[in-house]
């Protein structure tokens, strides 16, 4: 018989209206990287919450075994103590702490109740240097970005002494030169013995690092395969439940008119200073295209569009223009009265009330459309929302469910359909396929096709380069807050953007 350090047999869990998990059996063996796989609402953060203890025993059916011992996990805590250490797809943050003391939460160091801050953030230090960060332990959470964000939880999870370390699709939020860091950092841990459980949606990851993979479809097992017994396209199938035979829908677009104009935008820091976050950017957008805006994190592609939107807290100088017209955008409501909508990139902070309903939510841009005389007409909310439900593919009980309790991919759809209904001119998409699986990414590209075919001039940024490559008409790459070159897409290759991404080194 098989040695496994972890054996979760026949787990099913059911949440009102939904059976996420269908007795589900999960085998991992020690010292490998097992990666799980599977469609957005599959059951995979799910899994591992009743793994973490976050779903208490008695809360599901079956049975779990850490090297060939039952556990019934009370809580978080018991599964911690049993070398559990999972960092989940939400991360758990405390925004108003710094870095140190997030990575320390709940077990501070020191004797006699007396914290040990040097060693605290000594430690702390030691760590992110490990993980190939630059990052004062000091720094407030906040103030970092979601990437950076993603990188102390690791940490974290480090400071833990794991011996099973689950990354809820951690990579979501990294650039490219950080998931390298990250899967480095793996290597490291396989080492050392440290069994990982990998969540990804990004099959080349998976195939990069890990020994076996699992798939889920539907909360159910479709089985566990050795990775060098399988490629991806046999994965995706198996994710799908039919053939994805191409990954963009690349149409040819005849761009129109120019309908917003930026010139000579600066964008100041929101400390105050005179640092500049945007340093003199001019672009146009038009009418029926797609334009793609690479760069590395910190390349100030976020600040752009969150700036132009009046969502950003530095201060701004320039232009801009829509339809020829000279607008003034100073916050938020400006730009969606002037057809602007955006989907932010941190679905949290920007784009979701979590504990409302998916209605309330996707209506929340449009209260106008669903109103009338100023008192919300229920009927019409709630057929506007069912419709976008449909076409968006939004995986949820019923139209009433909180929004935090749907997969994180289906959160992300909710924020676009939010934004669709307000039929915007111009549509700003910051990392609009971030954890969303292969099969919804392709019905996110076409509904992107299908508003530019209605005239819809769209934006997007994105850290995936075939992405990039994949659906824009026209690339802008940025770095260090400059626009530094333009391409159509034909011109453009990962190399030539890289080149430019990185400064032109
Ligand atoms: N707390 C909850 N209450 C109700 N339903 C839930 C809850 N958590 C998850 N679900 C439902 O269970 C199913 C599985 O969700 P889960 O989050 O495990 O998916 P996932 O595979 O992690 O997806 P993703 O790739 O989008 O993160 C989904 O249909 C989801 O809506
Ligand atoms: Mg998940």
């Amino acid at each position: 018989m098989e040695q496994y350090i972890l054996e979760m047999k026949n787990i099913t869990k059911e949440f009102p209206g939904v059976k996420a998990l269908d007795n589900v059996t999960f085998s991992v063996r020690k010292g490998e990287i097992h990666a799980l796989c599977g469609e957005n609402g599959a059951g995979k953060s799910t899994l591992m919450k009743v793994l973490g203890g976050v779903y208490p025993y008695g809360t599901y059916k079956g049975d779990i075994y850490i090297d060939n011992e039952v556990m019934k996990f009370q809580n978080v805590k018991q599964s911690e103590n049993a070398g559990i250490s999972i960092i989940y797809q939400e991360f758990a943050l405390v925004k108003e702490l710094d870095v140190g003391e997030n990575v320390y939460l709940g077990k501070l160091p020191g004797k006699a109740g007396i914290v040990d801050w040097d060693m605290l953030y000594y430690e702390t230090s030691k760590f992110l240097k490990e993980l190939g960060m630059d990052i004062n332990p000091h720094t407030k959470i906040k103030d970092l970005g979601v990437g950076q964000q993603q990188l102390v939880e690791v940490a974290k999870a480090l400071s833990k002494n794991a011996k099973i370390l689950v990354l809820d699709e951690p990579s979501a939020a990294l650039t490219e030169s950080e998931v390298q860091t990250l899967m480095g950092i793996l290597r490291e841990l396989k080492k050392k013995g440290v069994t990982c459980i990998y969540i990804s949606h990004k099959l080349g990851e998976v195939f990069d690092i890990a020994d076996r993979v699992t798939i889920l479809r539907d909360g159910k097992s479709i089985g566990t395969f050795d990775i060098k017994d399988i490629n991806e396209d046999k994965v995706i199938s198996l994710m799908v439940g039919r053939e994805l035979t191409e990954r963009f829908p690349r149409e040819e677009h005849t761009a129109g008119e120019v309908v917003m104009e930026v010139r000579g935008l600066n964008v100041y820091d929101p400390e105050g200073t005179d640092s500049l976050v945007i340093n003199n950017a001019s672009f146009q957008i038009r009418k029926g295209e797609i334009l793609g805006i690479a760069g590395l994190m910190g390349a100030g592609r976020t600040e752009l569009v969150t700036s132009i939107f009046g969502g950003y807290a530095g201060k701004k100088s320039g232009e801009i223009f829509i339809d020829g017209r000279k607008v003034e955008i100073n916050k938020p409501a400006d730009a969606i009265k002037n057809g602007l909508g955006l989907v932010s990139e941190d679905r949290k902070r920007y784009g979701l009330i979590l504990q409302q309903s998916v209605t309330t939510n996707t209506t929340l841009a449009s209260i106008d459309k669903i109103c009338d005389w100023g008192v919300i007409n229920s009927n019409k909310e709630y057929l506007n929302t069912s419709n976008y439900v449909k076409e968006l593919r939004i995986k949820t009980p019923n139209l009433r469910t909180k929004v935090n309790n749907l997969s994180g991919g289906n959160q992300q759809k909710v924020v676009l359909a939010k934004w669709l209904m307000t039929k915007p001119k111009i549509l700003f998409l910051d990392e609009p396929t971030r954890g969303i699986d292969v099969g919804a990414k392709f019905e996110i590209y076409n509904i992107m096709n299908e508003l530019v075919r209605q005239g819809v001039a769209i934006v997007m940024i994105s850290s995936e380069l075939p992405e990039i490559l994949g659906m824009s008409d026209r690339i802008l790459v940025m770095c260090e807050g400059s626009i530094k070159a333009e391409f159509n897409y034909r011109d453009a290759t990962q190399e030539k953007i890289m080149y430019y991404a990185t400064g032109g080194h």
